[in-house]
C-alpha cells in the first residue's frame, strides 16, 4: 500500500494559493528530497503529507486514510506520522527539554515512555539539556530537541523540513548518519531543503516551483545545473 497519495491537492492560506494541482504517490521506503525556491509550497505540501492541512480541494490519503478535520486528529494515524517543522519553536511548547521529548511517547505510544525518552534524547545528543527551556537554547540544539520529539515515538514515515538549516558541520554530518540508520529501519523519509551538498541517499527528487510540481523522478537532475538556476537553488 502506498504511504501517500495526493490527487489533485491545492491548498490555500485563506485566499492565497499555496500549492496547486499536486498528483503524487509515495510508496515505503521511499527517500525523496523536495527542492524548489522560497515560497514554491515545500512546507504547505510537507504539512499536507503529514496529515495535519486538509486539502482546499482534491484529495488526500495517507496510510489510506482520506484526510478530513477528523483523521487529522486520528491517534491511530498520528502516530504513524512525524514531522519536524521548519521553524523549531512551532514544534517546542513544554517547560523543559525532557517535556517535550517525552510528551509522545506518554501520548502515542504503549510501552515505557521513560525509555522511548532517553533513547531520543541519547540519539540526538541533548541529554545535558533536558532540564533548560527549549526557548533558550541556540538554534541548533532546538533543531536537535525537535528532531527527538519526533524520534521519540519511532514513526515510520518522518518529514523533515530544513532540516539542517542551522546546523553546524558537526550536526549536519550527525544528521546524516541518523538519515542513515532510518533508512535502513526501512522508514519511508521526505526532506524539504535548499541546501545541495546535504542532499544524501536521495531515490526520487520533488521540484516545486510556484506552487506545483515540476519535477519529479531520478536524482540525477540534481547534475543538471539549468534546472537548478530555475528553481533558485544554486
Ligand atoms: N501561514 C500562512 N499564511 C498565508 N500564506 C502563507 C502561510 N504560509 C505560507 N504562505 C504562503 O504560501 C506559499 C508557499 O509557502 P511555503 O511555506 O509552503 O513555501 P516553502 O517552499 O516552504 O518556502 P521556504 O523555502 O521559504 O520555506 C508562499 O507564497 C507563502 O507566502
Ligand atoms: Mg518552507
Amino acid at each position: 500500500m502506498d504511504v501517500a497519495q495526493l490527487e489533485r491537492v491545492s491548498y490555500s492560506y485563506r485566499n492565497s494559493p499555496a500549492i496547486a494541482d499536486v498528483s503524487l504517490h509515495i510508496k515505503e521506503s521511499e527517500v525523496i528530497y523536495l527542492i524548489g525556491e522560497n515560497g514554491a509550497g515545500k512546507s504547505t505540501l510537507l504539512l499536507i503529507l503529514a496529515a495535519l492541512f486538509v486539502p482546499t480541494s482534491g484529495i488526500a490519503r495517507i496510510f489510506g486514510k482520506v484526510i478530513t478535520e477528523k483523521s487529522t486528529k486520528d491517534i491511530g494515524l498520528r502516530r504513524r506520522i512525524g514531522i519536524v517543522f521548519q521553524d523549531p519553536d512551532v514544534q517546542l511548547f513544554s517547560p523543559t527539554v525532557y517535556d517535550d521529548v517525552s510528551f509522545a511517547p506518554r501520548h502515542l505510544t504503549t510501552g515505557d515512555y521513560k525509555l522511548y525518552t532517553e533513547k531520543a534524547m541519547e540519539t540526538m545528543k541533548i541529554s545535558h539539556l533536558r532540564q533548560r527551556h527549549p526557548y533558550e537554547l541556540s538554534e541548533g540544539e532546538k533543531k536537535r530537541v525537535a528532531i527527538a520529539t519526533v524520534l521519540s515515538y519511532d514513526p515510520e514515515f518522518i518529514l523533515f523540513d530544513e532540516p539542517t538549516a542551522n546546523m553546524d558541520g558537526r550536526g549536519r554530518r550527525e544528521f546524516k548518519s541518523l538519515l542513515k540508520k532510518l533508512i535502513d529501519e526501512g522508514k519511508t523519509i521526505v526532506i524539504a531543503t535548499h541546501l545541495l551538498r546535504d542532499i544524501v541517499y536521495a531515490t526520487r527528487i520533488i521540484g516545486m516551483y510556484k506552487g506545483k510540481i515540476d519535477y519529479d523522478g531520478d536524482p540525477y537532475v540534481l547534475k543538471n545545473k539549468k534546472y537548478l538556476e530555475k528553481l533558485n537553488i544554486l
